[in-house]
């Protein structure tokens, strides 16, 4: 892989046709998929200003235009109808003023008339390329016309280090009072937590109101990237990306999204945890999901995230680009965890429907490059291979062991193996057994969902031309689809 000059990381991008060969190379790989929300060139990462608006979903995008390295970020725009269909809107925030003029970090969006509010972090840098961070607001009316505000809402607080970044703008109706949560690092002892500021008016009078106390979780982290907090089913969640912090069963990864279910006292900016902190995803590659902000039904949440992780490379890094976003979620509260499937929507992808009696057989089979499996399993072991080569070898392994009620997704044994050291099985347990599997797979990901959201485990995966069949052992009812495309690959700035 090349080695990028700061120059490179940081070129501003002034005409878009100089992007056209890049997106044409680009759109060429065999790993760029039909359905899911990808980069038009370069690297994307977190999903920002997630929100339905004038009768249509606006999600935003991380994006570096240049190659599959993190540099000077823009807010790339798309939207949905249906949060099936895609499509390519172009860029609606640049790295154009002091406060931002190295990078237009992540942030979040509120609807007001005919308006978007983008509020999002100023990736600042003076000449000693010391970072300034500012919390800052655009305006996108619906004509499309993008206005930033000429000064931030506010800069750096002084306890904290340069990391205090990705406004979360929420609404309190019981407090009647506006508030943006950011994730920060305590100067005192570099760790990891969340600051609030309030506000009765969205554009003015924000305010520090304090460090948000979230007892036994003082020293968890060194900094925590995309807080939120939703209330789902009448349960507060806190949601974010703790940094630097290794978790049992994940090798050695230390980038984890996860959450805690508690009560959020606003009186008090107190956060009292029920449960302990637990990962989203059990899969290898999710980071900075993002809360839709305005779901009305208050028994689920929306959800989108990174279908990737910091610090961490991919095999397209070769070709150039880097990044796709996971389906959207729906999220309950069952028990003490958060269960999340997949859109009812979705089912709307569904093509063709596969004849299965070969694979009933235990037969190995093609695998379609984008498909939807669902299974049924009754009790007993089940052995699932994706991507096998034609003698049945090597390949994707998930696997449900019934007497240690585990499920285990490997991927150590594809050809092209990548992030090797953050782990390549995840495991996790259910103990009532496996009954239901829904699996998306689409060119270089697959998304599991285990019994209807007890656990889902997200990965990116880059098979070779013949890593192309599947074969499956076990008592299982399959029904199978292919999946018809959702989103385009155009180039739109
Ligand atoms: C998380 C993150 C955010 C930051 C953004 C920059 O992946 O590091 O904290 O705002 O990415 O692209």
């Amino acid at each position: 892989m090349k080695n990028w000059t700061r120059e490179e990381r940081y070129r501003p991008l002034k005409d878009p046709q100089e992007l056209w060969t890049l997106h044409q190379e680009t759109s060429r790989s065999n790993y760029r998929q039909t359905y899911h929300v990808q980069s038009i060139t370069g690297l994307m990462n977190d999903p920002n200003g997630f929100v339905w608006h004038n009768n249509q979903w606006h999600l935003f995008y991380q994006w570096f235009p240049w190659g599959a390295v993190h540099g000077l970020k823009y807010w790339y725009h798309v939207v949905s109808d249906d949060l099936v269909t895609w499509k390519n809107l172009g860029v609606c925030l640049m790295p154009d003023r002091e406060y931002d003029n190295k990078g237009v970090y992540s942030g979040s969006a509120m609807p007001i008339g005919d308006s978007l509010y983008l509020y999002y972090t100023g990736n600042s840098r003076d000449e000693n390329w010391v970072r300034h961070p500012y919390t800052c607001l655009a305006r996108l009316r619906d004509d499309g016309w993008t206005e930033k505000y000429p000064l931030p809402l506010f800069g750096a607080h002084p306890d904290y280090t340069e990391h205090q970044r990705d406004p979360k703008i929420l609404y309190n109706p019981e407090q009647n009072a506006y508030y943006i949560l950011l994730g920060a690092q305590r100067k005192k002892n570099l760790t990891g937590c969340v600051l609030v500021y309030k506000s009765d008016d969205l554009l003015h009078g924000w305010n520090f109101a304090g460090e948000l106390k979230v007892p036994g979780f003082e020293s968890f982290g060194d900094m925590w990237e995309c807080p939120t907090i939703e209330k789902i089913g009448g349960k507060d969640i806190l949601l974010f990306c703790p940094q630097h912090l290794r978790i049992a069963g994940r090798g050695s990864s230390t980038n984890h999204n996860g959450y805690i279910i508690g009560d959020m006292s606003w009186d008090t900016l107190t956060f009292t945890p029920k449960t302990q902190f637990h990962v989203l995803d059990f899969g290898f590659d999710s980071y900075a999901a993002a809360f839709a902000n305005n779901v009305q039904d208050e028994s689920k949440g929306i959800l989108i995230a990174w279908m990737g992780l910091p610090d961490s490379s991919y095999p397209t890094d070769e070709e150039n680009w880097s990044g796709c976003l996971t389906l959207p979620r729906e999220l309950r509260i069952r028990g003490r965890r958060l269960v999340q499937q997949p859109l009812p929507q979705l089912k709307e992808l569904r093509d063709q429907e596969l004849d299965v009696t070969k694979a009933d057989r235990g037969e190995l089979c093609p695998l379609p490059q984008s498909c939807e499996m669902e299974f049924y399993c009754r009790p007993g072991d089940v052995d699932l291979i994706l991507f096998a080569k034609e003698n049945g070898e090597d390949g994707l392994k998930i696997s449900f062991n019934q007497a240690k009620c585990q499920i285990t997704v490997d991927r150590s044994h594809m050809d092209r193996r990548f992030n090797e050291d953050q782990g390549e099985a995840r495991t996790r347990s259910l103990p009532n057994g496996l009954t239901h599997l829904r699996i998306f797979i689409d060119h270089s990901s697959v998304e599991i969902f285990v019994n209807d959201g007890d656990a889902v485990f997200t990965s990116r995966v880059f098979p070779d031309e013949n890593e192309n069949s599947f074969q499956i052992h076990g008592d299982v009812f399959l029904r199978m689809w292919t999946l018809k495309r959702a989103t385009k690959d155009t180039m739109t700035i």
